[in-house]
């Protein structure tokens, strides 16, 4: 079996946080697995593995995707963020990172990584997103610990400092 799995694998290339990169997959190897395991991002969590809990989310081409539902072999030539792409350099936290440790966003922290990702891809979008808008986007994650207030906080609070790192319109 493990012959036929060998036999079976192909290269793949994509870009990931701002790096080219090159891995082998088998056809149906999870893209949670590939970027997880060989490829050492670890920040992206695996709960539940069938596209309810969110915690695997990443950005793939600009749009938050749930990893634990794409196929490695989707990737070929795509833009991929997660977490550990947040950061603007190595040990700086972002606004939306500050705010979450800053207001008790996180506990266990299995959900984080997921939540950071698709708030950040809101606010790139949409920067004067509503509230509303922001604990829809919340929606799509489950958190077993905080009871999601600490998290809306969190999220208005970092809107409110991203807003003001903005330079002025001219
Ligand atoms: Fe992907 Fe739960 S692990 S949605
Ligand atoms: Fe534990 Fe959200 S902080 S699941």
């Amino acid at each position: 079996m493990s012959k036929l799995s060998r036999d079976a694998e192909h290269e793949i290339a994509f870009t990931l946080n701002g790096r080219r990169v090159r891995a082998r997959a088998e056809p149906r190897t999870l893209l949670t697995d590939l970027i997880r395991h060989d490829l050492g991002a670890t920040g992206t969590h695996v709960g539940c593995e069938h596209g309810v809990c969110g915690a695997c989310t990443v950005e793939i081409d600009g749009e938050p995707v749930r990893a634990c539902l794409t196929l490695a072999a989707q990737v070929e030539g795509a833009e991929i963020r997660t977490v550990e792409g947040l950061e603007p350099s190595p040990g700086e936290l972002s606004p939306l990172q500050a705010a979450f440790r800053e207001h008790f966003a996180l506990q266990c922290g299995f959900c984080t990584a997921g939540i950071l990702i698709s708030l950040d891809n809101l606010f790139r979008r949409r920067p004067d997103a509503s509230e509303q808008e922001i604990r829809e986007q919340v929606s799509g994650h489950l958190c077993r610990c905080t009871g999601y207030a600490p998290i809306i906080r969190a999220a208005l609070a970092a809107q409110a400092a991203i807003r003001e790192e903005e330079p002025a319109d001219a």
